[in-house]
């Protein structure tokens, strides 16, 4: 079968990671999360201190880009790719409430933006990929043979954060996580460079009353469908 380009885009916490990589092992497919790269590169600032509660000095980071190298790579054990920075493992840091803070600031700098969306094309250029984010069918991938924009309301995206966060033993509230996930889908959405908005012939999904296996069928006969 012909190999194409699978482009997820939607709100934080919609569960665009989960159906990317059941996609990705249904098809053997290469699954790429752009989210584990903004997050990467927020926790190298974290790092440096380049941001905090108080500031955050863009330029510094800007300065440090081609330090930078953020690579994946495939965990048999999990069944998919962990990020990598600069060599070290960073798969668990980056998914802390902390970073989550952080990150869309981050996302906003155009540099960085222009750096990972580089890479990502790059990533695909052969095709065969599934990869999830914010900007992936509208930037990153505009000619993707197949575009899903999912949604759910934020309850419902804060509870499964919430879930999936104290399942991990990393100690937060609802009220907490809930507050970040609006917070970002502000931020996402109001950012001057590559907003998060649905590409025009993207396909809509509201999962918020779908179970992972519906949702997983219902995007199996899109592709089938090509
Ligand atoms: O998918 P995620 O929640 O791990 O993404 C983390 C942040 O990275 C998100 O708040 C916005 C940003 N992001 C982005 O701007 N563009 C992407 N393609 C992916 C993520």
């Amino acid at each position: 079968m012909k190999k194409i380009t699978i482009a997820i885009d939607g709100f934080s916490s919609t569960g665009k990671s989960t159906l990317a990589k059941q996609l990705a092992k249904e098809l053997g497919y290469i699954y790429v999360d752009t989210g584990a790269m903004y997050r990467a590169v927020t926790y190298y600032a974290m790092q440096n201190n380049y941001i905090n509660h108080e500031e955050f000095n863009q330029q510094a980071l800007i300065n440090d880009l081609s330090k930078i190298t953020l690579t994946f790579q495939f965990n048999p054990n999990l069944g998919f790719a962990e990020m990598y920075l600069n060599d070290v493992n960073v798969e668990n840091e980056i998914r802390t409430i902390e970073v989550s803070r952080f990150v869309s600031k981050v996302a906003e700098v155009s540099q960085v933006r222009a750096k990972l969306v580089e890479q990502q094309q790059e990533m695909g250029k052969n095709k065969g990929i599934v990869m999830d984010g914010r900007d992936i069918g509208t930037v990153v991938f505009p000619e993707a043979e197949l575009k899903i924009f999912m949604t759910a309301s934020a309850q419902t995206r804060a509870q499964r954060r919430y879930d999936e966060m104290v399942e991990k033993g990393q100690p937060v509230s609802y009220e907490t996580v809930l507050e970040n996930v609006q917070q970002r889908d502000y931020i996402d959405t109001h950012r001057e460079d590559s907003p998060l908005v649905m590409a025009d012939d993207a396909i809509e999904i509201d999962n918020s009353h779908l179970s992972r296996e519906e949702q997983f069928q219902v995007v199996l006969d899109l592709v089938n469908n090509i």
